[in-house]
């Protein structure tokens, strides 16, 4: 059932957000007219020793934390469970274990206090993001998205609630997951994407000419792969052991440099794509935990700058995963009537295109 009323009225009550689909246990209340009542978050630190996510261990900690988490935010918030006009939880794509004690939690709590349980599409809550009342961005329907994270690279035509297209996606890796590779091969801690850039500042940005994967191609695809093979080329052409610090700095700097410069090339790329469905809107949204890259932010900027586009980056505790997304994706799908059944499972694979609207 489609509502007719402005995104801002507030028609529903408070709502419950979780997120688990990754490394982040999260959880937020907001009102029903999107304030933020409260919000907490505790991020796996354990898997640094791993280099990388371990499944079984990020799902075991979403166990821990997301209880104790929950309980915070509710007192915080003021609120019993019954008091909720819903429940929403990400329910996919992300990885099975944290999305099944997510989606576990919400629809057991909905189901023993008469609550609707929501099941969100972590990309939709990206998506959505923008439209959060706090951040003041005329994020009216419809907007360009670019979703640049650890797991996520890819732009969406943001149509409506529940209605999005994508118009391209990296064909390997994601951009986050290219920065944590080279970063490893740097000898950087994980995620190597913060260190990175960090050792990058010292570096000279044309020290090494890495490839520009796709770019100029039409359309908005990215590839991170080729450039990755061609660092670690660079690094395995320098004598065994650590590199000396000026080499893993112009190294570190010239592959930012290719990754800013593919990246606001794609960027135009989508925006034209989507221009030619949408001639009046003009905003370009960026989420993820690459957007906090500030050579990457300035590319875009350029690039949004010199095709008309507005750009707009939620602060980045809301362009990471969080739960504050949810629960606002939640908000906008509840206000429509949008709650789904028990029934509904948790998938590691959900393609924007599959939701229901
Ligand atoms: O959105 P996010 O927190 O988690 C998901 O992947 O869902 O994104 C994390 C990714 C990691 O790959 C991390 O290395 C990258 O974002 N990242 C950065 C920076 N900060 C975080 N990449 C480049 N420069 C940064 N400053
Ligand atoms: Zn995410």
């Amino acid at each position: 059932m489609q509502g007719s009323h402005a995104p801002q009225e507030p028609i529903v009550g408070p709502v419950l957000g979780i997120e688990s689909s990754c490394d982040d246990t999260a959880a937020a209340v907001l009102a029903g007219d999107g304030r933020v009542l409260a919000e907490a978050v505790h991020s796996q630190a354990a898997h640094a020793a791993f280099g990388g996510v371990v499944p079984e261990i990020a799902a075991r900690a979403h166990l821990a934390y997301l209880p104790g988490l929950v309980a915070d935010v509710m007192a915080k918030a003021g609120l019993g469970f019954r008091d909720l006009g819903g429940i929403a939880a990400s329910s996919g794509p992300g990885l099975i274990g944290g999305l099944i004690v997510g989606s576990g939690f919400a629809k057991g709590a909905a189901m023993a206090n008469g609550v609707p349980y929501i099941a969100i599409n972590h990309l939709e809550a990206h998506a959505l993001t923008a439209r959060l009342p706090e951040l003041a961005v005329d994020a009216t329907f419809p907007y360009l998205l670019l979703l640049i994270s650890g797991g996520h690279c890819q732009c969406i035509a943001v149509e409506g609630v529940g209605r999005h297209v994508r118009l391209g996606g990296t064909i390997d890796d994601a951009a986050g997951e290219a920065f944590d590779k080279v970063a490893k091969l740097l000898g950087l801690g994980w995620p190597g994407g913060p260190a990175l850039e960090k050792l990058a500042a010292e570096g000279s940005p044309t020290a090494f000419a890495f490839p520009r994967p796709l770019f100029g191609r039409a359309g908005c695809d990215f590839s991170f792969s080729g450039l990755k093979t061609a660092v670690a080329n660079v690094v395995a052409g320098f004598p065994a052991g650590a590199l000396p610090r000026q080499v893993a700095a112009d190294i570190a700097a010239s592959f930012q440099a290719a990754v800013a410069s593919v990246i606001a090339d794609r960027a135009a790329h989508a925006m034209a794509d989507f221009a030619e469905r949408h001639s009046a809107a003009k905003l370009l949204v960026v989420a993820g935990g690459v957007a906090a890259n500030g050579a990457i932010r300035a590319g875009l900027l350029a690039a949004c700058a010199k095709a008309g586009f507005r750009f707009a980056a939620p602060p980045l505790k809301y362009c990471t995963d969080n739960a504050v997304m949810v629960a606002w994706a939640g908000l906008e799908r509840l206000r429509f009537g949008l709650v789904d059944g028990m029934n509904v499972a948790p998938r590691p694979r959900w393609p924007l295109a599959e939701l229901s609207a």
